[in-house]
């Protein structure tokens, strides 16, 4: 077992702060539209809307004038209009109209928070910390989102539990167990871990049951007498706030994470599948591929949300086992569960600094 040095106790863990010094992918792109809406973050109620111009907006969702949400307004032209007695508010929170001042008042000083916000790879990603740091940090990178090569999936996950029982989750590949009716992976051993910082990786070896190298092996997602085990390597990597993996060389899993409070967390689980091994395909008019790549948008997103349920309602009991015990401490045998919680430990330590 790992020594218990620097591994911050259950009460500590299990009510962490998030370093908010990080871009959060808050909502995919498409679940924006002409409508204002309402995210959380960490305690932060946020709106998105869009100006004219399609760019995505984000500020404080609390009216300044008597604390309604403006979530609940409308846009108008580059406002975003409150419902209530319909003051407007610009992207940079600034109040632009009141429409019954008179003419002998003034318009309020008032200025609501807004947030740096911006659309990359399907999701629209915001920077809730200290906007000066936004311009040195990047979204994490999803390359396969839009790559012709690769047939995405994205399935949505709230739960009430603290975040850290999701990344020891996904950093702990022996759960496979819990999935074996899926059969993601299985016999999983643990291969080496490394970390840095701000990131954790872990490798195991384990069993793919999924070879994509014929164009009717896609039906292993769903019948699972078509799948066949071989050894591979499976990589898990914590990379703050977020998570991806790799199994083999044709799937990758993200897991863009949104900590809402110290008992309820959102994320957004992509699996991506790569078709590199259909040569064939590679030759075809990119309009068609194109076109293959959108109609199998989601075809996994049934296999994700059968994992979710499983992994949901495992973290749910780990919470409420926790909040009935605080200081408990599980036993744990597998190294990579420490590092993740002295990493989360850390990352806390930064936002209390920075307060
Ligand atoms: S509460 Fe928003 S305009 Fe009055
Ligand atoms: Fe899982």
């Amino acid at each position: 077992m790992e020594p218990l040095a620097g591994v911050p106790r259950p009460e500590l863990l299990r009510s962490a702060a998030v370093n908010l010094n990080h871009w959060y992918a808050v909502a995919l792109s498409t679940e924006l539209g002409h409508k204002p809406l309402a995210i959380q973050i960490w305690y932060q109620d946020i709106v998105l809307f869009r100006n004219p111009q399609n760019q995505v907006q984000a500020l404080e969702n609390r009216c300044p004038h008597r604390s309604v949400k403006l979530s609940s307004g409308y846009v108008q032209g580059n406002d975003i209009v409150c419902v209530y007695h319909g003051w407007s508010f610009d992207g940079t929170g600034h109040c632009t109209a009141i429409p019954y001042l008179n003419e002998r008042q003034k318009l309020p000083p008032c200025r609501i928070r807004s947030y740096p916000v911006q659309e990359r790879h399907g999701f629209i990603w915001l920077f809730p910390g200290d906007p000066a740091q936004a311009p040195h940090h990047q979204p994490l990178d999803l390359p396969e989102w839009a790559h012709l090569n690769y047939v995405v999936s994205v399935a949505p996950m709230d739960f009430q539990a603290h975040f850290s029982f999701l990344i020891e989750n996904l950093m702990d590949m022996y759960h496979g167990h819990l999935h074996r009716n899926f059969q993601p992976w299985g016999q999983a051993v643990l291969h080496k871990k490394s970390r840095s910082l701000d990131w954790i990786e872990a490798e195991y070896h384990a069993e793919c049951y999924f070879r994509i190298d014929r164009p009717w092996s896609v039906f292993q997602l769903f019948i699972p007498r078509l799948r066949r085990g071989f050894l591979t390597s499976l990589v898990v990597r914590y990379e703050y706030p977020h998570w991806h993996s790799w199994l083999g060389n044709d799937f990758r899993l993200y897991c863009l994470i949104i900590p809402v409070s110290t008992t309820q967390t959102r994320a957004y689980l992509i699996h991506t599948v790569s078709l590199g091994a259909f040569q064939d395909l590679h030759r075809l008019p990119i309009w068609f591929r194109r076109w293959v790549k959108n109609r199998c948008f989601n075809a996994a997103k049934g296999f994700l949300q059968g994992l979710i349920r499983e992994d949901v309602l495992m973290m749910e009991q780990e919470q409420q086992a926790h909040l009935e015990n605080p200081q408990a401490r599980g036993l744990e045998v597998n190294p990579v569960v420490g590092s993740v919680q002295k990493l989360i430990d850390q990352q806390a330590q930064i936002h209390k600094t920075k307060d």
